[in-house]
């Protein structure tokens, strides 16, 4: 069983996949750190930041790595970087946008990246990826808001052995209306 851990930037996906990894006694693969350890980067942005990644290099190097192996946990947001025919399940983590907010800011990201992963998870863009990419069929979405490692891994442990799947659950847009949030992520922002 090949296992992808995906989500917005800041959601959860480490601490979740280490610690899934761990009770399932599998490996754990982070996905940028392998593509920086193999150099599949292109270059650095330094306004966000960030590696920018060779994503189709990568995907090449996955698919072989990810031949020789069964039990493994992918931990990353580049569901374009993942073959297709190389996982079996996908676990979508979701975070309520203002507590992801939170969390990218305390990590001290630049202010366009935080907003950047921010308007992503509101806009479902990683589960979309995923569905484009993988499949709804192998997709299990998670909404992490309010709940522990401890918790959120046993609720996973659950859908694998049960072989539950779900997909499309996640409102942000709606969520946010009902809290007076939307304007200030989708409106105000470039006022
Ligand atoms: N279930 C959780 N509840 C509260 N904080 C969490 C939870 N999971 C992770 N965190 C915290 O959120 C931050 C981002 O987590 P991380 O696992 O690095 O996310 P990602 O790998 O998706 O970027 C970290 O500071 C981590 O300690
Ligand atoms: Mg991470």
């Amino acid at each position: 069983m090949k296992i992808l851990v995906t989500g917005t930037p800041g959601v959860g996906k480490t601490t979740v996949a280490k610690q899934l990894a761990k009770n399932l006694g599998y490996q754990y693969i982070n996905v940028a750190e392998f593509a920086i350890e193999r150099g599949f980067t292109l270059r650095f942005d330094k306004t966000l930041k960030t590696h920018i990644v060779d994503v189709e290099k990568l995907k090449k190097a996955l698919g072989k790595t990810l031949k020789e192996m069964d039990k493994v946990v992918l931990d990353t947001h580049l569901v374009d970087a993942i073959p297709s025919d190389c996982v079996d399940f996908v676990i979508v983590l979701r975070l309520h946008p203002r507590e992801l907010e939170s969390r990218l800011r305390a990590r001290n990201y630049p202010k366009q990246k935080v907003m950047e992963n921010v308007e992503a998870e509101i806009l479902d863009y990683v589960l979309v990826r995923a569905v484009k990419k993988l499949g709804e069929d192998l997709i299990y979405e998670l909404d992490t808001t309010g709940k522990t490692t401890a918790n959120l891994v046993n609720e996973i442990m659950e859908a694998l052995k049960k072989g539950k799947r779900k997909c499309g659950t996640i409102d942000w847009i709606n969520v946010l209306e009902r809290e007076g949030l939307i304007e200030k992520y989708l409106v105000s922002k470039n006022q």
